[in-house]
């Protein structure tokens, strides 16, 4: 995917020996986080800094473009030098500077790169594009290699965060692939991402943003059966266009736009506005509200709501993952991205997986949601390949990986 290392515009060229310190600086930008981290050898985190702007896009209720890049730009030389002082290294110790090149914001997306880009050239370092999926699948590949341990291939992992619900096949890069790792793209939404589904929801509901950390600790008070979301078979025009497509089969898609509008039609159909309302309102008057307050301020019959909504995405993407991992005759299962932090989808997933003998990986909760271990961590099999990246690198928003 990446430009190969031998067109003389690759940032830092180095002739010399491959690593010397093993370290890896990462930077990632592409949404509301701005996020440094010194990685060693892929596989030991020394540093993980984020600087979150959850703050600035709660008053707007999702993330507002302009700011996250402002944000960005205020944050991007604190949060690096923070990094780099925690992992006790220089620049100079650095073997290569990692950067997110895409899908996300093409603002935010900028600023990581550009930032990345100038450092790489001041110091004479390699420059190593990582895409931001990838990242979120090494999140849970160096905490396997931190305890020297890896999943088996195939892989299936499921990527399900805000931005993104995609399943990939992936497999640990051998000789003819220079050790990168391969993947290849097995399901996918058609419209909304997961993360997003619980955010809409939430907001819908008078819930902070973001809004999946809310639903999540509200779920367990309500019950999960009392409002029954069904998933329609999803119909695709692209089937027999893309024949052996896996991605295109309709029991390999997502979609979490209709469960969204149903959660809509049960609030007006049963009265709930102005009860939202003043949910909103109230919540919004604390400076840090609790699960409590949140909890206090929602009537058993949003609880039910809450739950059954959950529950169902949940299902959704199980029965999907498993039906997927059986199909392709799965020996490991990954799930990664900020909607994996969820304790509900958690324990389901390793229930069903256990009952199946089929092993489980899921990031800690820390590298669930968007950091920068994971670029740098992505990025030392491309560093070994010495898969670095051109002067010419820019934002991708719509990079896919494959
Ligand atoms: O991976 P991430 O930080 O950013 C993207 O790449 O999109 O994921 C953020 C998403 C948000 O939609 C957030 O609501 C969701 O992950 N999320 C959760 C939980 N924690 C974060 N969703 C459900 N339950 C959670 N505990
Ligand atoms: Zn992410």
């Amino acid at each position: 995917m990446n430009p190969s290392p031998e067109s003389s515009s690759s940032i830092g060229r180095r002739s010399e020996s491959i690593a010397s310190t093993g370290l890896v600086l990462g930077i990632e930008s592409s949404c509301d986080e701005t996020a440094a981290a010194v990685v060693r050898y892929g596989r030991e985190t020394l540093s993980n800094i984020i600087a979150s702007q959850i703050a600035t896009h709660a008053l707007f209720g999702g993330v507002v473009p302009e700011l996250a890049s402002r944000e960005h730009l205020r944050n991007i030389v604190p949060v690096v030098r923070a990094a780099l002082a925690a992992a006790g290294v220089g620049f100079r110790d650095l073997d290569a500077i990692a950067v997110t090149h895409g899908p996300g914001l093409a603002g935010a997306l900028l600023v990581g790169i550009t930032y990345a880009k100038s450092l790489a050239y001041a110091l004479g370092k390699p420059l190593i594009a990582v895409n931001h999926l990838e990242g979120h699948i090494h999140a849970v590949l160096l905490e396997h290699a931190s305890q020297q341990q890896s999943p088996t291939s195939p892989i299936l992992a499921l990527v399900v965060s805000g931005g993104h619900t995609h399943l990939y096949l992936a497999d640990c890069g051998d000789e003819a692939s220079g050790g990168v790792w391969q993947y290849r793209n097995v399901g996918r939404t058609v419209d909304d991402a997961a993360g997003e589904a619980f955010d809409k929801v939430a907001k819908l509901l008078g819930l902070p943003y973001p809004g999946g950390p809310w639903i999540d600790v509200l779920a367990p008070f309500g019950d999960p059966k009392a409002v029954p979301f069904a998933f329609a078979q999803i119909k695709t025009k692209h089937r027999a266009q893309r024949a052996g497509d896996l991605a295109a089969s309709p029991k390999m898609l997502f979609s979490f736009s209709g469960i969204k509008t149903a959660v809509l039609r049960y609030i007006e159909a049963h009265d709930l506005k102005a009860s939202i309302e003043a949910r909103r309102l109230a919540l919004a008057a604390f400076a840090t509200p609790k699960v409590d307050d949140a909890r206090a301020l929602c009537d058993s019959q949003t609880l039910n709501l809450i739950a059954s909504f959950q529950y169902a995405v949940v299902g959704d993407l199980l029965r999907k993952t498993l039906r997927a991992a059986e199909t392709l005759g799965i020996q490991s299962l990954i799930v990664t991205g900020g909607v994996a932090a969820n304790r509900e989808l958690r324990s389901r997933f390793a229930a069903e997986a256990s009952t199946r003998s089929l092993p489980i990986a899921f990031p800690s909760l820390a590298l669930s949601t968007d950091n920068a271990a994971m670029i740098a961590a992505a990025a030392w099999p491309r560093f070994l390949a010495k898969d670095f990246a051109l002067n010419s690198l820019n934002a991708e928003p719509s990079l896919p990986l494959q």
